[in-house]
């Protein structure tokens, strides 16, 4: 029976689904706040659960691999594997003093005062980027600004090489596809393949960085390891992979959903036009209408009930964000985009302990694209409609065809 909540929470998972999972949505938070999974676990679905399981200590992140024994069943990923060592030192998958240990160190790169001072290279990044598209009238979005703004961005914070970008890339894209709780036995494989490259190339470049150190965040992370032995190679290779990852997948998909919303409602890209001071509220009203990341993951520390349900220790819980955005229980007309909507305030970026460290850069970086695109060119058209990516939890397009006038 499709109305069966545990049937729909799967079809999210279709690529119908993943074109337009939103009604979907509203199936699974008008059943329940909280719902079953037939993967095994839980799923929340409204506002008011969804930014209060993010903000309780009874939760953390789960461990990002698993042992023999594990409650949530056998390893996914070889235990004795890269791609398991790393996402064992991702900080997304740390908790308690590890998490806040590893996180302060990389927040002083992120933080709102080292992000404005990012702002002209950011500016410059993108007017280079959007000159040749604009000469010619025609983009490519995904591969000629939302893609390349946001990786060289944080290449260049890392400190990777510009002329390694593409390969880092390619390896990302790859391990990105196991972050989807459905993911397939062979996308594993393919990602357990990719780290078998990358962690050896970022180690490189970590011995390349000891003998000639710079100031990028690999520096100061290597500095942190010399100066206390607080941080161990393997922690800072994992995070190496996780920051490059976590900073360019989420803001592509921010310029190429929000650029698409707006395309198919041209009131509201008319009104920014008009309106050029409202592009802050507009980039929040984007994030909420279409979230790049559309999952985190949880586990109870200890077996607790919300919502009368009794949700078991350690089991998965995929806290639905995109559709804790559309709840109509916390947005008037949820499903409409409104860029000038008082105080969208979405859950995109998550909350509590592991709220997004990179937030402010991400907004930046797509206020910069969106606000130089609008201004240099009058007229933005979709040329065709776009096909989205193989993965839910990063939602974003393969594609986006534009001209542009
Ligand atoms: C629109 C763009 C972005 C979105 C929507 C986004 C979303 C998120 C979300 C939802 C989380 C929390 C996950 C959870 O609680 O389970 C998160 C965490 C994180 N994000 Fe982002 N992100 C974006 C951009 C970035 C950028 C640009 C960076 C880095 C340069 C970044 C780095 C991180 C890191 C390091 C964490 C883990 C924080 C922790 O565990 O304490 N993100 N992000």
């Amino acid at each position: 029976m499709a109305s069966d909540p545990g049937v729909l929470l799967l079809q999210l998972f279709t690529p119908e689904a993943r074109a337009n999972p939103y009604p979907i949505y509203a199936q699974l938070r008008e059943a329940a706040p909280v719902i079953r999974s037939p993967m095994g676990g839980w799923m929340v679905t409204r506002y008011e659960q969804v930014d209060r399981v993010l903000r309780s200590s009874a939760f953390r992140t789960p461990r990002g691999y698993r042992d023999v024994n594990d409650p949530a069943g056998p390893p996914l990923f070889d235990p004795d594997g890269l791609l398991t060592l790393h996402r064992r030192n991702w900080v997304l998958f740390q908790s308690g003093e590890a998490h806040t240990r590893l996180r302060k160190l990389i927040m002083k790169v992120f933080t709102p005062r080292a992000v404005r001072a990012l702002v002209p290279r950011i500016d410059a990044l993108v007017d280079e980027l959007l000159a040749p598209a604009i000469e010619r009238g025609t983009m490519e979005v995904v591969a000629e600004l939302a893609y390349p703004l946001p990786a060289t961005v944080i290449c260049e914070l890392l400190g990777i090489p510009a002329a390694d970008r593409e390969r880092n890339r390619a390896w990302a894209a790859v391990v990105a596809a196991t972050i989807d709780p459905m993911n397939t036995p062979a996308q594993r494989t393919a990602a357990e393949q990719a780290m078998a490259e990358w962690d050896p190339y970022i180690r490189a470049l970590l011995a390349d960085k000891r003998t000639r150190p710079g100031t990028s965040l690999l520096d100061d992370m290597l500095a942190v390891e010399d100066d206390g032995a607080r941080l161990t190679e393997d922690e800072i290779a994992a995070n190496a992979t996780f920051l490059f990852l976590a900073g360019h997948e989420t803001t592509t998909g921010l310029i190429g959903n929000g650029l698409y919303a707006m395309l198919k409602h041209p009131a509201q890209l008319s009104l920014l036009r008009e309106r050029p001071a409202m592009l802050e509220n507009a980039v929040e009203e984007l994030l909420r209408f279409d979230s790049p990341v559309q999952f985190a993951p949880r586990v109870a520390i200890e077996p607790l009930e919300i919502e009368g349900v009794t949700i078991e220790k350690e089991l998965p819980l995929m806290i639905a964000l995109g559709c804790a955005n559309h709840d109509p229980r916390r947005f008037e007309r949820p499903d409409e985009l409104d860029l000038a909507r008082q105080d969208p305030k979405p859950l995109s970026f998550g909350g509590g302990p592991h709220y997004c460290v990179g937030a402010a850069l991400a907004r930046v970086e797509t206020a910069a694209a969106f606000g130089k695109l609008i201004a240099r060119a009058p007229t933005i058209e979709l040329e065709a409609e776009p096909a989205w990516r193989a993965v839910l939890t990063l939602r974003g397009l393969q594609e986006l065809r534009v001209r542009l006038a």
